[in-house]
């Protein structure tokens, strides 16, 4: 193996190799993979770095399942989690069968919880959970005070373990905001989403001094994980640890600075941006006069490609890798579109649903596809949500009412998998 014996119609299959002597393996490292993760390590300032060729996906089940391995006598087999959480948390719960303790706001991508949220969750409840689980950045840029929840979850002998899928860059800003420096347990970071690694390329970072979870997190990763893993991904990781041990920093603080200037032109010229992360330039985009999706087909008009859109927003990814001259083509783009009467109708809060099964009760039950103007009533058997934003309107095990249908039909769900009657 591999079965194109390093030639094929891509051109790059000679990259493309396995186990064989001296490329060490991925989940048993002793050779080149080690001293590579050593690095990463380093770099992030860790007590443990482990490579993933599958995205945060597989190290959010694996750190879940490192908490729930370690739960202490007095936490409950449940984790207190942020609703916006990525569908990999959802899946997580589904294999490894612990329930969740919701923290929501009422808005569908974004959960902008305090510290004092937590303090309020944790002292309220009988049972500690075994993890106290947020999203920080999320789709829309928003960021939590990491530092002051990290202070209240240590507090309650509570691990924080935190979605940083985009945010592998934190580390490297003038001020160190990355969730390991900040106080997080473990956390999960998506290289490629904002470092130059290539797609699946990923990260599980544990502290510092969490032995236990240190120990297990190898087999933590296997158990969720092809055998397989990509070696062009592992390479693509090692070659990035290079890359951040060089220019990076002051590449990503001269895109930043490109960044920041460009959101203040399109404030200017009235656009309404959203967020705190430094990368991201997320549009409000109705207060121009413009659903998101028109925006992002104007754009698109223009070559530009957003990461995400929807009725009300979009969001533009920039990376250290952008250029004086992409800015520029973004500026111009932007500025060409025409101002126009503000869109009122606003999207609606959600609240959340009524819980009838567990999520991996829910997930392991006959069930059928239906219209979701006949769920009324329904419980959801699993949710089929498109990546991006892979966020969840309802959850799988809870109960459609008249909000949560309608929730949907604002999100563009017209067919639900629901629990067979
Ligand atoms: C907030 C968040 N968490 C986790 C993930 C999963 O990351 P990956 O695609 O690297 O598996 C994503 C992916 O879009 C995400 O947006």
């Amino acid at each position: 193996m591999p079965g194109h014996k390093g030639n094929g119609p891509l051109g790059f299959e000679k990259l493309d190799i396995t186990e064989f002597d001296g490329a060490d393996s991925l989940f048993s490292a002793n050779g080149i993979i080690k001293e590579s993760e050593e690095n990463a390590r380093k770099l992030f300032n860790t007590g443990a770095t482990l490579y993933s060729c599958e995205g945060s996906s597989l190290s959010i089940r694996a750190m879940l399942y490192l908490a729930m391995i370690n739960k202490a006598d007095n936490q409950g087999n449940y984790v207190i989690a942020t609703r916006n959480s990525h569908s990999a948390f959802i899946t997580a719960s589904a294999l490894l069968g612990f329930d969740i303790m919701w923290l929501s706001t009422g808005k569908h991508l974004s959960c902008k919880i305090t510290a004092l949220d937590i303090e309020k969750a944790l002292s309220s409840v009988d049972k500690m959970p075994f993890a106290v689980y947020v999203t920080s950045p999320d789709y829309l840029g928003n960021m939590l005070n990491i530092e002051e929840i990290s202070k209240v979850c240590k507090k309650y002998s509570v691990p924080l373990l935190v979605d940083n899928a985009h945010g592998a860059y934190l580390r490297f800003l003038e001020n160190d905001i990355h969730p390991i420096s900040l106080g997080a347990d473990m956390c999960c970071d998506s290289a490629h989403k904002t470092l130059p690694a290539l797609t699946g390329g990923a990260y599980l970072h544990i502290a510092k001094k969490e032995d236990n979870y240190i120990s297990l997190a190898k087999n933590a990763m296997r158990l969720f994980a092809s055998t397989s893993p990509s070696y062009l991904i592992l390479s693509s990781l090692d070659l990035c640890n290079k890359y951040l041990d060089s220019e990076f920093k002051d590449e990503l603080k001269n895109a930043i600075c490109l960044i920041k200037d460009l959101k203040n032109q399109l404030s200017f010229l009235g656009f309404l941006i959203e967020g705190d992360e430094e990368l991201k330039i997320t549009i409000s985009t109705k207060d121009y006069g413009y659903y998101g999706y028109e925006i992002a087909e104007l754009l698109k008009n223009e070559g530009i490609f957003v990461e995400f859109y929807d009725s009300d927003y979009v969001v533009l990814m920039l990376s250290a890798q952008t250029s004086n001259i992409d800015v520029e083509k973004i500026k111009i783009a932007l500025s060409s579109i025409e101002r126009k009467d503000k869109i009122i109708d606003t999207p609606p809060l959600i609240s959340l649903p009524k819980k009838k099964y567990s999520i991996r009760e829910a997930s392991l039950m006959q069930s059928e596809e239906i219209s979701v103007d006949l769920a009324l009533g329904r419980a959801l058997a699993s949710s089929s949500v498109a990546c991006p934003p892979a966020i969840n309107v309802i959850n799988a095990g809870e109960v459609f009412d008249k909000d949560i249908i309608n929730a949907c039909k604002y999100y563009g769900i017209d067919i639900v998998r629901v629990i067979k009657l």
